[in-house]
């Protein structure tokens, strides 16, 4: 029933989600100003979703006989997510979050056509929630672009 290409991708997913919550909380707490206030308590709540999807995307590898990767075992590759070094810089910030949600949203996609191919419709439904969740996110820090590059 689970395919080798089913498996990899959603330890990928689980790593990619763990690294955003890491790199969600460290620009959460880095960020300073008035113009970051409304990105901070955004991010924050973020961090929630995303640390959910993990949990689930780890329960899902235990019922296929798989495990969720560990720290040992993990490459970051959020480069444009570290913090900024003026801690003002919010457009960055935004444009970090904008690209993990870009990540993201191929990896689930990806997913999606993976268990489908393997006949997988349960890795397949968690693909698609997951998916939903992240084109929020995605549209929600797309708004934040358009307001604070105008700024
Ligand atoms: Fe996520
Ligand atoms: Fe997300």
């Amino acid at each position: 029933m689970s395919s080798d290409r089913v498996i990899e991708l959603l330890q990928k997913a689980y790593g990619d989600e763990m690294e955003t919550v890491m790199n969600y909380q460290t620009n959460a707490i880095v960020l300073d100003g008035v113009r970051a206030e409304e990105i901070k308590e955004s991010l924050q709540q973020d961090i929630q979703e995303e640390l959910a999807h993990a949990q689930q995307l780890g329960n899902r590898l235990k019922q296929l006989d798989a495990r969720p990767p560990s720290s040992a075992e993990f490459t970051a590759r959020q480069d444009s997510l570290q913090p900024p070094e003026d801690s003002t810089d919010v457009l960055s910030v935004i444009r970090g979050v904008l690209d993990a949600e870009g990540d993201a949203i191929e990896t689930y996609r990806a997913l999606i056509n993976a268990a489908k191919d393997a006949d997988d419709p349960v890795t397949e439904d968690l693909a698609v929630t997951v998916l939903a969740d992240e084109e929020a996110h995605r549209t929600e820090f797309r708004g934040f672009e358009k307001e604070y590059q105008n700024d």
